[in-house]
């Protein structure tokens, strides 16, 4: 049998540093990795590994394709390509969720020790009186009970802080508090100190926190978004930090990346931001979920972490 075309197609310096992985990876998942490449006739192409930033913007020639395998975890961008009519995949990699948690459970614990006042306010004086309070007084709430929200609320469990979480449908995360659907959402915020949102940029999470939901925070609750930038309407988080309702916010993802260097966000007291790096695909773990997926569609069996195109993710 000849062995499957799989096309990988994302910027050119991201191959050398995946090819070693995803051949590893599909050997050891039994896949004849002959076939993997950057370049193919499109008509002979039966998997892409796919980057939404590649220069495969046009799927219509691709004949004979039976998945796009992305390596990002995010799909907004290909979730409304109209030429794409195969299955789509989006990363669910062992690493990307490592790296995810660490960066969460390291923002949180910098806003509820208050380090920052160690750190930067350094000035001979000895204020011994402001003791941190002990994570279980310190609620917390997660947008987002996916793969990366569930493993943040877990760590944060772990650590005794008592987490909430929100999704579309019911979920059932242990010691955790879910709520989910539009109602669910007032709960989910009204006793939250902090908030990390880890929700897909949809037509239905645009603004999720906007000047209604953050004033349903309780005063001085700070956010932490490494989720996408639309989750949030930035004029209103601007106002609601401003007020000082929202005391800060830590914030990875924005509408425009890199965010413009006079955007009001860089220059605020209140806000952090980082430059999306809360977390990457890892190449060595992606690499096995990418060679899973095509051992299964080369088997016939169906496809892992497909993508809801109705639902946007
Ligand atoms: N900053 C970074 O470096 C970085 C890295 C990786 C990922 N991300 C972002 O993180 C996001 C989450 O990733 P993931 O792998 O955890 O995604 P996921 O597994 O698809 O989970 C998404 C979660 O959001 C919930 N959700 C979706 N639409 C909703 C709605 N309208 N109302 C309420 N809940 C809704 C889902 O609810 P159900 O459980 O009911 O389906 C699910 O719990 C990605 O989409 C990406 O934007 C950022």
């Amino acid at each position: 049998m000849a062995p499957p075309v799989i096309l990988f197609a994302a910027k050119a310096d991201r191959w050398s540093t995946y090819e070693p992985h995803l051949r590893r990876a599909l050997q050891q998942a039994g896949v004849d990795d002959a076939g993997l490449c950057t370049q193919a006739d499109p008509e002979s192409v039966d998997y892409i590994v796919y980057a939404p930033n590649s220069e495969v913007q046009d799927f219509t020639p691709y004949t004979r394709l039976k998945a796009v395998l992305n390596l990002w975890a995010g799909v907004e961008n290909i979730v409304g390509n109209t030429t794409l009519h195969v299955p789509l995949a989006r990363m669910v990699d062992e690493g990307l969720t490592d790296g995810m948690v660490e960066w969460c459970v390291g923002h949180t614990m910098r806003h509820h020790l208050g380090m920052d006042a160690h750190i930067t306010g350094q000035d001979g004086v000895w204020r011994n009186n402001d003791i941190p309070p002990l994570a279980r007084d310190r609620p917390v709430t997660v947008l987002g009970l996916g793969e990366l929200g569930r493993a943040v609320a877990q760590a944060l469990v772990s650590l005794g802080f008592p987490v909430s979480g929100w999704s579309r449908s019911t979920k059932i995360v242990e010691n955790t508090v879910t709520y989910h659907g539009a109602d669910g959402l007032t709960a989910a915020l009204q006793t939250a100190q902090i908030v990390i949102l880890l929700l897909p940029d949809t037509p239905a999470t645009e603004n999720i926190l906007n000047a209604h939901s953050l004033a349903q925070l309780p005063k001085g609750a700070m956010i932490i978004n490494p989720g996408r930038g639309p989750l949030i309407d930035d004029t209103a988080l601007l106002s609601a930090l401003d007020t000082g309702h929202i005391a800060h916010a830590t914030l990875d993802v924005f509408r425009q990346e890199p965010l413009p260097e006079d955007h009001p966000y860089w220059a605020h007291k209140s806000v952090t931001v980082t430059p999306h790096i809360a977390s990457e695909t890892r190449p060595d773990s992606a690499a096995r979920t990418i060679a899973d997926n095509i051992r299964r569609g080369e088997a016939g069996a169906p496809f892992l972490h497909l993508v809801d195109r109705a639902l946007g993710y």
